[in-house]
């Protein structure tokens, strides 16, 4: 029987068939619970968003009622973050997203989704990365006195909209290659280890975070907090009710990362009850959080003040002495925080891949597991080595821009995904079921589109670019390699 191979799909009994197998020795090996998975979500959420991006979005978008902007698009996340529950407990497989859309809008949507992942995984690793090292050059520096020459802590060339490429003077970024290859051995050896790793790093920056709310909500005041919404300037996005909306589109990059919580699906030692808990309660402790420093942040300083790459330190000092201790412990707290976002996001890159292989959409080798630790290793190696060089050589705002709009096509894929399931196998076993599915799914799915459409031009003419490429490699290996395709040629 001939079907288009655009549409072939798997059913969802196959998979779950899969998951089970897997889960019979050989496998991935099953180690990680409920409240391992809440750590790996917050270790993947809290990093460069909350520590670099709230400050410039509140000076430059939206003033105190950057506030607002956290709820909103927390709010969004939680609309997507509950479809992603459904499917992670329906469907416990590696591939995330990749996976629920092979199960529902068929095979070359979900080829678009697990290459639109890799601009989630890889690019955000590599993104924070280059944040990574910024914190540790300057902690270095202004904290221990010791400078790392320059001509090794940028990438060559920086990239900016008006004056274009420019040449830096440095030949790469070493500290940000550094995390890299540290994480991806990690990695190699095993997901347990790793989890030990998160879990620590998570705690530390979650600490260092409650010692900052806590100490500086007494430095809060009236004044700076009013005007609550700065009057627009007379521009869409700058302060007013449209600054609180591009405000919620900039610091959407902040709450990336639970969703990377379904890629341990298999690692999950009870996936059906453990992986919603973990994707929705590292989203709602995240989202308390963001609102809480977004508060003390703005209520201790002027928002104007804050368009700086370390704005949680500048509130401190603005402060006087009597915070200065913190400082210091601000910047670990970052460092460490930034650590685990490379962790994890590195984690659940090569779990994409896998599941790909798995299903002939990527060649072999993207499958073959570690014969003592398990892992996905070579995998974890080619993914490590892309983000090395993403890391080394390529600057931030280029790096950035295409983790926020490849996400936010994942989230709007998996919404409409979970609705279309629910009409066409109304009957399939559904461990965990999102409320008010015709809502949550429809509007998750408008706010990602919306929030798609305020991002400029240049990076959707990058998200084109990337996928044409990857319909070449679909049309030149996927197509004729499918696994289900040549079930079902036959
Ligand atoms: N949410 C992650 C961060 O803010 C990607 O660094």
């Amino acid at each position: 029987m001939k079907i288009n191979p655009f549409l072939r799909k798997k059913s969802i009994s196959d998979l779950q068939h899969e998951a089970f197998d897997e889960g019979n020795g050989e496998g991935m090996k099953k180690t990680l619970n409920a409240t391992n998975l809440t750590m790996l979500g917050i270790g993947a959420v809290i990093g460069a968003g909350i520590f670099v991006l709230t400050g410039n979005a509140a000076a430059q978008y939206a003033g105190p009622s950057i506030i607002l902007s956290f709820i909103l698009s927390g709010l969004a996340c939680a609309f997507a973050g509950l479809c992603y529950a459904e499917f992670a407990a329906m469907i416990p497989i590696a591939g995330s997203a990749y996976t629920y859309a092979y199960a529902t809008l068929g095979e070359f949507i979900a080829w678009i989704i697990g290459w639109d992942l890799i601009l989630e995984y890889l690019f955000a690793a590599s993104t924070v990365s280059v944040g990574w090292s910024g914190y540790v050059t300057n902690f270095l520096k202004e904290n221990l006195h010791i400078t790392i020459p320059p001509t090794i802590t940028q990438a060559p060339f920086t990239h900016d909209p008006i004056l274009g490429w420019q040449s830096t003077g440095s030949y790469f970024n070493f500290p940000a290659v550094f995390i890299v290859v540290l994480v991806t051995t990690l990695l190699v050896i095993g997901i347990k280890e790793s989890v030990k790793f998160n879990n620590i790093i998570v705690i530390i920056k979650v600490i260092v975070i409650l010692l900052f709310i806590f100490f500086g909500f007494s430095y809060v005041t009236e004044e700076n907090l009013t005007p609550f919404i700065p009057e627009n300037t007379g521009s869409f996005g700058s302060f007013g009710w449209s600054g609180i909306l591009r405000g919620a589109g900039v610091i959407f990059f902040s709450y990336i990362g639970f969703d990377a919580v379904s890629t341990a699906a298999q690692e999950t030692k009870n996936p059906q009850r453990d992986m919603p808990i973990g994707i929705l309660a590292s989203l709602a402790v995240c989202t308390v959080i963001y609102i809480l420093v977004a508060f003390v942040l703005t209520g201790m300083i002027d928002y104007t003040l804050l368009n700086s790459p370390n704005p949680i330190a500048i509130a401190i000092d603005s402060v006087g002495d009597n915070l200065k201790w913190l400082s210091p412990i601000i910047k670990l707290g970052a460092i460490a925080g930034l650590s685990s976002v490379v962790l994890v996001m590195l984690m659940g890159q090569p779990r994409i891949f896998y599941s790909m292989s798995k299903d002939g959409l990527l060649p072999p080798v993207f499958s073959k597991l570690h014969p003592k630790f398990k892992t996905p290793y070579i995998s974890s190696l080619i993914s490590g080595g892309f983000a090395v060089l993403l890391a080394g050589f390529l600057p931030i705002s280029i790096l950035g821009e295409l983790v926020s709009i490849g996400t936010l096509l994942a989230f709007a894929i998996v919404c409409i995904g979970i609705m279309v399931l629910r009409v066409k196998q109304p009957n399939i076993k559904r461990p965990f079921k999102a409320p008010f599915i015709w809502v949550t799914g429809t509007l998750g799915a408008l706010f990602s589109i919306i929030q798609m459409l305020g991002l400029p031009l240049d990076t959707w003419i990058r998200l084109f670019i990337w996928m044409a490429i990857g319909f070449v490699i679909y049309f030149f290996y996927g197509k004729a390699n499918s696994v289900i395709g040549k079930k079902i040629d036959k």
